[in-house]
């Protein structure tokens, strides 16, 4: 039977679930664009923690007195990008933004972070704020560096996957996401 555009996608987000557990997948870092209280676009990778479908939903860990985390204060859609250079294979993802700080789902993602994880979480400067010394990488005592992690979801709604096939072939579909159910076409590329 010929594959179908949900087929297609389908195939994409169970690629991007996988990843998670491989840390040498290149779709394991994503790219999270959100937009600023000012209404500016930004951009950062970020590592995937985790991807499930269905529902659709990403996971990723923040310090949140980082920009993305006020951004997504003020405007909770953002978009995520993978690009798998050995798989030639390209996921956009639109959905909204919800983070954990100082709560249950923080507090059981944190319990299984290594010290050295934790750290990436605790700087006494604020992420984005000028220092002296780009070596200064003081960190807060451990109690206080719980409250500056946290748990991002992205709950997906909207995919776009493009497959980058032999001689300049490209295979694109897209489709939304409507109470875990997909809709998904082929488009063209
Ligand atoms: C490969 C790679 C992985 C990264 N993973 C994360 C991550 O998981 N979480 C995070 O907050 N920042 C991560 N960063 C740093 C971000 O790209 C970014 O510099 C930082 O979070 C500050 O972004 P913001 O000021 O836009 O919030 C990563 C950077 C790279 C290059």
């Amino acid at each position: 039977m010929r594959e179908t555009a949900t087929d297609f996608i389908e195939d994409a987000l169970s690629r991007l679930g996988r990843a998670v557990r491989e840390h040498g997948s290149d779709l394991r870092n994503v790219q999270l664009a959100t937009v600023s209280a000012s209404g500016s676009p930004e951009i950062r990778t970020l590592v995937l923690r985790g991807f499930e479908w269905p529902p659709a939903q990403a996971e990723m860990h923040t310090d949140v007195r980082a920009a993305k985390a006020h951004a997504i204060a003020a405007t909770d859609r953002v978009a995520l990008l993978a690009w798998s250079a050995t798989e030639r294979l390209q996921l956009r993802l639109g959905g909204v933004a919800t983070l954990h700080v100082d709560d249950t789902v923080a507090r059981g993602r944190w319990k299984d972070l290594s010290d050295n994880a934790r750290s990436a979480y605790g700087s006494v400067a604020n992420p984005g704020d000028a220092i002296a010394d780009p070596e200064d990488r003081s960190l807060l005592p451990p109690d206080i560096q719980f409250r500056q992690f946290g748990v991002l979801f992205i709950a997906v709604d909207t995919i776009d996957v493009l497959r980058l096939g032999a001689e300049g072939r490209q295979t694109r579909a897209a489709g939304r996401i409507d109470r875990d159910r997909l809709q998904a076409g082929w488009v063209a590329a």
